[in-house]
């Protein structure tokens, strides 16, 4: 265990000022935190002041930091950690910085803390980045751009919102990938950012009044939202806790809110006896869409006489294997990946040296499609209407999972994955950048080997297990 007393040159009373340049430099903070945990230097003994913060108070503290031994020891910090810190490092709370210093400190006695739910660092740890992923969630909905003229005569469109925390930078990506065509900004009270269709810049804090209140795109907004609204989904509490007031006044929609609660009742009557009522509030929990995974009837193919195969795996795994649908043995013993299909896949991960253990293995579409013959249950592919429709269980799987990696087998998952129908000779072998920071790695689908025979089997073969090679590389290289 580590003491507060001397190990490296760090004299006991000694106190430390670290100023960081930016209040959301997990980066900064990670080097600095390693260089002063291998000095020895406890946490008591270390004041972190933001930008605009009063270091003044702290005038008496060593602003230059203590230079590690040589032979000191590499910091411990598990994937768990550094994952949750990166997040909780963007809250806005003051102490957030010292927390993380705190943790990073008691993981080096002791690694397993991170499992201990009861542990009060671990509880504020995960509370602060749950605000921020909820802050991160709130912004990719709510902002509203504004179309204006810029001096050119040139369209340019800007956003204004009130984020909670230090967020802005970290989803610059997300904007940039979802508008990259359109020149815009982002202005907030914590800075801005600024897109010309090629380069991001960024700017400082702005006012209110810098953007604009109105344009008439905000008709079709209007017309958007009125046309997607679902009564049955409607809970007022809930809805206030979504979208809280706050925001209301940046999104032309809001103004329907008070007639489209009005006319809800009506509606969702109507849509009951349509039978089109929509989903419920995402689960959030693996256990929860389990549960409503069974009860779903979205689409078709839940209207067989077929049970909902959930996901399996660990809830933090750093790879997550998706595939097309459970399969006849997969719907009747209810995991995924465990007839024919399943069994080549496992062949070839033990040849490649992937656990399937260590990953959480499941499916774009929940429900086995079939036709019957006979006796016989006959395997069809779901079409487009119904992996989009399904997706909303997988997308609550990966923002409880949140893997690193996520590999898709075959056309149908990889549409689950991206929205989109893409050519698998095109993109397996490359990593294709997710909105949340993780990648996904396209490959053929097991089932397409068993389809084959003789040198277009091994030629398949071959490839399959170089996807899955480059797959097991690319995993070390994030866990390094
Ligand atoms: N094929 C899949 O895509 N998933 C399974 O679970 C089984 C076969």
């Amino acid at each position: 265990m580590r003491s507060s007393s001397s190990l490296s040159g760090v004299k006991l009373g000694t106190y430390y000022v670290v100023h960081m340049p930016e209040p959301d430099d997990f980066d900064f903070w990670r080097e600095r935190a390693r260089g002063l945990i291998q000095c020895d230097v406890p946490p008591d003994r270390i004041a972190w002041v933001e930008p605009g913060g009063s270091g003044d108070l702290f005038a008496h503290g060593k602003r230059r930091m203590p230079v590690p031994p040589k032979d000191a020891p590499p910091v411990r910090a598990n994937r768990r950690f550094v994952s949750l810190a990166r997040n909780a490092a963007l809250h806005s709370d003051p102490e957030r910085f010292a927390l993380l210093y705190r943790l990073l400190w008691r993981l080096q006695a002791n690694p397993r803390i991170m499992e201990d739910k009861a542990d009060l660092d671990i509880r504020k740890l995960e509370e602060l980045d749950k605000n921020v992923r909820r802050d991160s969630h709130k912004m990719h909905a709510f902002v509203r751009f504004r179309l204006v003229e810029d001096e050119e005569g040139g369209e340019h469109y800007v956003a204004w919102f009130e984020p909670d925390h230090h967020i802005l930078r970290a989803n610059a990506g997300f904007f940039m990938r979802r508008f990259s065509n359109m020149r815009w900004s982002i202005l907030t009270p914590r800075g801005s950012l600024h897109w010309d269709g090629e380069t991001m810049a960024e700017g400082p804090p702005a006012d209110r009044s810098d953007a604009p209140s109105g344009d008439p795109t905000e008709d079709l907004w209007r017309s958007y939202y009125a046309s997607i609204f679902n009564p049955a989904r409607l809970k007022i509490g809930a809805m206030l806790k979504e979208m809280p007031k706050k925001y209301w006044k940046n999104m032309p929609e809001a103004a329907l809110i008070p007639e489209l609660v009005a006319g809800a009742q009506k509606r969702e009557s109507a849509m009951v006896e349509k039978g089109t009522l929509e989903f419920e509030e995402r689960p959030e929990t693996l256990a929860a869409i389990d549960k409503a995974i069974h009860a779903c009837r979205k689409c078709p193919i839940g209207q067989l006489d077929n049970h909902a195969v959930m996901g399996e795996g660990p809830q933090d795994a750093a790879l997550m294997i998706v595939g097309e649908q459970p399969g006849d043995q997969e719907d009747q013993q209810g995991r995924p990946f465990v007839g024919p299909a399943g069994q080549l896949l496992d062949a070839h991960l033990e040849k490649v040296g992937i656990d399937r253990r260590t990953a959480y293995v499941t499916n774009t579409v929940k429900h086995f499609k079939y036709v019957q013959r006979g006796k016989r249950r006959i395997h069809q592919s779901p079409g487009a209407k119904e992996i989009d429709t399904c997706r909303w269980w997988i997308e609550s799987e990966r923002a409880i999972v949140q893997p690193k990696l996520i590999l898709a087998m075959g056309a149908s998952a990889a549409r689950g994955m991206l929205g989109k129908t893409v050519s698998i000779t095109k993109v397996r072998g490359e990593p294709i950048a997710l909105e949340d920071g993780s990648e996904l790695w396209v490959m053929a689908h097991p089932s397409y080997l068993l389809r084959l025979d003789g040198p277009a089997r091994e030629e398949q073969a071959r490839l399959f297990d170089a996807d899955l090679a480059a797959v097991k590389e690319r995993l070390e290289e994030l866990a390094g």
